[in-house]
């Protein structure tokens, strides 16, 4: 359809990795109980569906998001397809630990370029968190485990507001020290938009390579998909989504969801970028856990493909 003489396409690349995050940053936000049957069934789906990377879990404090305290039963629920990888978050040596015990693939630290920010997701300083990494970075990497660090709010905080780029390029050079394979920049509010996210990445990817650096967008102001084309366009290629797209966080009121999962595919079916996803099985995924949570489904071609069907 488009023979490559439009500039846009010119500057993309040819195939995108989407980690999904729905099992970790969706459901950590759901005000009800999820059965982790529930959980199993969800991540299984979208292991599936073909995903390199699910996030399945969280090995956090159960006092502070207690939607997140049954990981090792969901981990060990199950079905662990070969290739997959199957990532959690792990703030301090205790959820390594859990981590471990639940035979996770890859540990996900995470800190913030908000100082505000840090203190209410993580009780501590940036500083501070990153001090508990340190054990748990080398931890798994003697383990040969691969090591992932989240930074929230590198497009604004809903606590401080505005974070210079030197916020996020101080952690990004800490994670960088800790050996993370790869790390991801995260609007944690929504906030950013395209020109913002361009600026960011591009100056970003000048101290740590374009091809390890992700980006992790919720889209509570819509702005998700022209902040991954944005990104795109610098040559950014992971990218982080969230199936019906669940989820707000738990620290930051007002929040939503991740960009949907149905609709980064939908986008990246039209451009012709592969993913090596199976975009109906996401909209059956997506289908599924709306109704389980009995919440409408927040992906948009999620909802047009199923009426589509029906
Ligand atoms: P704390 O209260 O300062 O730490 O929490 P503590 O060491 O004093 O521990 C308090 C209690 O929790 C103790 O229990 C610990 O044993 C227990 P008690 O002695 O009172 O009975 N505890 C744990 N239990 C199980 N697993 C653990 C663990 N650690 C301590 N790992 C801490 C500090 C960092 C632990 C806490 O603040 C915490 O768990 N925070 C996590 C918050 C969180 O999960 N936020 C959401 C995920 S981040 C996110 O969504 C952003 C992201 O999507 C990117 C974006 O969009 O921005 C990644
Ligand atoms: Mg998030």
């Amino acid at each position: 359809m488009f023979d490559g003489h439009i500039a846009l396409y010119r500057s993309l690349p040819k195939r995108v990795k989407i980690i999904e995050v729905g099992p970790r940053d969706g459901l950590q936000s759901e005000a009800g109980n999820v059965p982790t049957t529930t959980k199993v069934d969800l991540v299984n789906r979208l292991a599936r569906a073909g995903f390199a990377n699910v996030e399945s879990a969280s090995f956090v404090s159960p006092k502070w998001v207690p939607q997140m305290a049954d990981g090792l039963a969901v981990m060990r629920g199950i079905e662990r397809i070969p290739g997959t990888i199957y990532s959690a978050l792990t703030p301090n040596m205790r959820g390594y630990e859990n981590a471990r015990e639940a035979n996770v693939d890859e540990i996900v630290i995470f800190s913030s370029a908000s100082e505000a920010f840090a203190q209410r997701n993580v009780n501590g300083s940036i500083a501070e968190s990153i001090e508990r990494f340190v054990p748990v970075a080398k931890a798994a990497k003697d383990a040969g485990l691969r090591l992932r660090g989240g930074i929230s709010c590198c497009f604004g905080c809903p606590y401080q507001g505005e974070v210079p780029l030197s916020a996020v390029q101080d952690v990004v050079a800490r994670l960088a020290d800790l050996g993370c394979d790869e790390i991801d920049l995260a609007d944690t509010i929504g906030v950013g938009t395209a020109g913002q996210v361009a600026f960011v990445v591009e100056n970003v990817a000048r101290q740590f390579p374009l091809d390890r650096l992700a980006g992790h967008f919720h889209d509570t102001y819509g702005q998700g998909l022209s902040n991954i084309l944005a990104a795109m366009q610098i040559g950014m290629h992971i990218f982080h989504s969230s199936v019906a797209g669940l989820g707000g966080c738990p620290y930051a009121k007002g929040a939503t969801g991740n960009v949907a999962t149905e609709d980064i595919l939908y986008l990246m079916a039209g451009l012709g970028i592969e993913t090596g996803i199976d975009l109906d099985a996401v909209v059956q995924a997506g289908d599924f856990i709306s109704q389980a949570l009995g919440k409408n489904n927040a992906a948009r071609a999620g909802r047009a493909l199923l009426a589509r069907a029906h």
